[in-house]
């Protein structure tokens, strides 16, 4: 398996291996064996997911003598609930879970983070081993141990920290993905490279063929990056406090046009393009970016398919749902901008008159 990568995530509470790579589901047998994992596999999986990648899987696991009972789940938001969750419980229950058991999710970021905090509190917590199939739950949602259910109040309100056991994301499974998610798992990638790593930003420029139809060495060698960044980021920052803060690139107004479209007319990474193309626009204005590397952001971002302005979103309600957000702290605004392509800094006193001019770049009048 030449094009499959695998590092170390070392989070304060635990210290777990990720394999990421065309195929890497393969392995997963073997890893569960070297990570420790003996008890039943309790595999939940994405109903959209389940029929193509499940049957093999299960047959491997099966092979190598391991005992795996599978659940579905409906694809889409909705499943996130505490409904979702409850059902979750009763079926380990009946099933007599035990506590060195492990759950699987195979699927994108709603059934990890459903899988995630039904594996956190179930007996008080089992093994959790997150097999991640949509571009952002590979690089973004299946790193960093934040999983949740949403409540009718709001998103992720109810969660938990919950380091996995092992991450196991097989870049194949992306050849089915629809190319709209695709892309808003790209904007992900791209903000890896913009606030840390010029090298992968420059790997995604010279690539961005290549990756478009996920020729597997650099789809490997650009995930696995992405995946790298976002663990060492989170390594530091296990509980959200300070530098992880810089994961939000794009999502001070990203928030705002996903809260003002009621999530439900844009991803959630095309909404953080958008947002990226007006934090690096207030870099510019600011005198702290240089405009050629806002343009090399916003170009890499079209080739990948992705939005950089949204005219069909009101820039008055984007405005008011920014105040809002829950990441204000007495309503004043954090703001990460770039300082160079691979550098950020945070800001949190930008002025209005700044905001509006980039709000109105990237968005409509209302
Ligand atoms: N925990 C975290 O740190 C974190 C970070 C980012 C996002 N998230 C969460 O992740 C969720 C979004 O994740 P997502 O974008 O993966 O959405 P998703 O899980 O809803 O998947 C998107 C769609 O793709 C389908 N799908 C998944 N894998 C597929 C494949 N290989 N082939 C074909 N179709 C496939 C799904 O059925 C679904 O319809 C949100 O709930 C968000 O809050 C969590």
């Amino acid at each position: 398996m030449p094009d499959i990568r695998r590092f170390d995530v070392r989070a304060p509470s635990r210290t777990y291996p990720v394999v990421v790579g065309p195929g890497a589901l393969d392995e997963l047998p073997a890893l569960l064996r070297e990570t420790g994992v003996r008890g039943r596999l309790w595999l939940v999986a994405d109903a959209a997911v389940e029929r193509r990648y499940a049957p093999r899987l299960i047959e491997a696991l099966r092979e190598a003598g391991y005992l795996v009972e599978l659940q579905t789940v409906p694809g889409g938001e909705e499943s996130k609930s505490l409904a979702q969750a409850a059902a979750l419980y009763d079926w380990l229950l009946a099933g007599r879970v035990e506590r060195g058991d492990a759950l699987l999710a195979l699927g994108g970021g709603v059934v990890g983070d459903l899988g995630g905090f039904v594996a956190a509190t179930i007996l008080r917590g089992i093994a959790f081993v997150p097999l991640p199939t949509t571009l952002l739950a590979q690089v973004d949602a299946s790193i960093g141990g934040k999983v949740a259910v949403n409540h009718p109040r709001g998103k992720n309100l109810i969660g938990a920290f919950h380091q996995p056991r092992l991450v196991v994301a097989d870049t194949a499974t992306l050849a089915s993905l629809p190319p709209r998610e695709r892309a808003a798992g790209w904007a992900e990638v791209i903000k890896a490279g913009m606030i840390l790593d010029a090298e992968l930003f420059a790997l995604l420029e010279r690539e961005v063929e290549a990756l478009l139809r996920l020729a597997p060495a650099p789809t490997a060698a650009a995930i696995g990056r992405a995946m790298a960044l976002k663990a060492a980021v989170v390594s530091e920052d296990e509980q959200e406090s300070g530098r992880r803060a810089i994961l939000n690139y794009g999502h001070t107004v990203g928030h705002g046009i996903e809260a003002a479209t009621r999530y439900a007319r844009y991803l959630h990474g095309e909404a953080v393009a958008v947002g990226m193309v007006a934090a690096a626009s207030i870099a510019v204005e600011l005198g702290l970016l240089a405009p050629e590397a806002a343009e090399r952001q916003n170009a890499l971002l079209t080739r990948f398919g992705l939005p950089i302005q949204v005219p069909e979103a009101d820039a008055g309600a984007v405005r008011a749902a920014m105040t809002l957000d829950k990441k204000a702290v007495a309503g004043r605004l954090t703001w990460i901008l770039p300082t160079a392509i691979g550098r950020v800094t945070i800001c949190r006193d930008v002025p209005e008159v700044v905001v509006d001019r980039a709000l109105a770049r990237v968005l409509g009048p209302g």
